[in-house]
């Protein structure tokens, strides 16, 4: 029987259209327009590639965009001297530095310089280590991790008591959707280059999700008949037949797992609009904090 396919785009559409409307709602009685400030260093064209779509989702659903690109030789202090500035403009709610920097910068030290309530990535070492900890609430949640939380609920998992398969370890994704699927009681296995019997680990999971940028590896005998399949990879691959001489393919083979899951993303149009729509929702969050701020000062 073929899987139950989890529309991404779809929900992220209805997360848009209620963030649209919040926004038009807080112009009306505020005043005020949400700001995101995008920081791109360097050229690196999928980088640059995702800042153009998150910065051109913002105009659509009405939140202003401030886009600041350094060069990649660009030195780690003037990318911090930058971060500080957009710290302090009133205009700009939310900051968000496109990762990965450039090989000579100190990734933590960056992220360290912007302030809390602006750090609608979530990637702030505060923001993780309290999504790391019990009864600790992080001011923002990653966007990615929270969109594969979503998908997993629109698609009706069970959590509690679960057994969920983390295949990748990045900070962005596989780490913190490991912590949140802790905090929602499910028994989790992180797995990485050296897991021994990776399609064996990944048969045992109620929830299997792939964050490993490895085009098309999970395959139909690696998952549980049923099972709910995250696909968060997005890999471009050379294909001769396809209109641009290449195709965007996931971590897992779609068209063999769809006859195994119970439920699966497809890749592209499950977890990769549901990134943008998080941002979208916690940049919104982050005006609301500020207007909160300014009505008890
Ligand atoms: N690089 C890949 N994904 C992300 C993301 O969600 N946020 C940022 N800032 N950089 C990324």
């Amino acid at each position: 029987m073929s899987a139950k396919i989890i529309d991404g785009e779809a929900v992220a559409s209805r997360i848009r259209e209620q963030v649209k409307a919040a926004v038009e709602g807080m112009a009306q009685k505020h005043g005020i327009c949400p700001g995101l400030a995008t920081v791109l260093v360097g050229d690196n064209p999928a980088s640059q590639q995702y800042v153009r779509m998150k910065q051109n989702r913002c105009k659509k659903v009405g939140i202003e965009s401030f886009g600041h690109t350094l060069v990649a030789e660009a030195s780690q202090e003037e990318v911090i001297s930058l971060v500080r500035q957009l710290g302090e403009d009133t205009k700009v709610h939310g900051i968000l530095v496109q990762l990965p920097l450039p090989g000579h910068m100190d990734e933590e030290a960056v992220l360290n310089t912007i302030p809390l309530h602006k750090d609608v990535d979530g990637f702030h070492p505060v923001n993780i280590g309290r999504l790391a900890m019990k009864n600790r609430k992080p001011l923002f949640i990653p966007c990615t991790p929270a969109g594969v939380i979503r998908l997993l609920e629109e698609a009706g998992a069970e959590f509690e008591g679960a057994e969920a398969v983390v295949l990748g370890r990045s900070n962005i994704v596989g780490m913190p959707v490991a912590m949140l699927l802790i905090h929602r009681n499910v028994t989790v296995t992180v797995c990485h280059s050296r897991t021994k019997d990776l399609p064996g680990v990944c048969r045992s999971a109620d929830i299997l999700v792939a964050a490993v940028g490895r085009p098309q590896m999970v395959k139909a005998d690696w998952v549980k008949p049923g099972a709910f399949v995250i696909d968060v990879g997005s890999n471009r691959v050379e294909d001769s037949k396809a209109p641009k001489g290449y195709r965007w393919v996931g971590d897992v083979d779609f068209d063999e797992v769809k006859e195994v899951a119970g439920a699966i993303t497809p890749s592209p149009g499950g977890v990769g609009p549901m990134t943008i729509a998080g941002l979208l929702q916690n940049t919104l969050r982050a005006a609301e904090l500020a207007i909160d701020k300014l009505s008890i000062s």
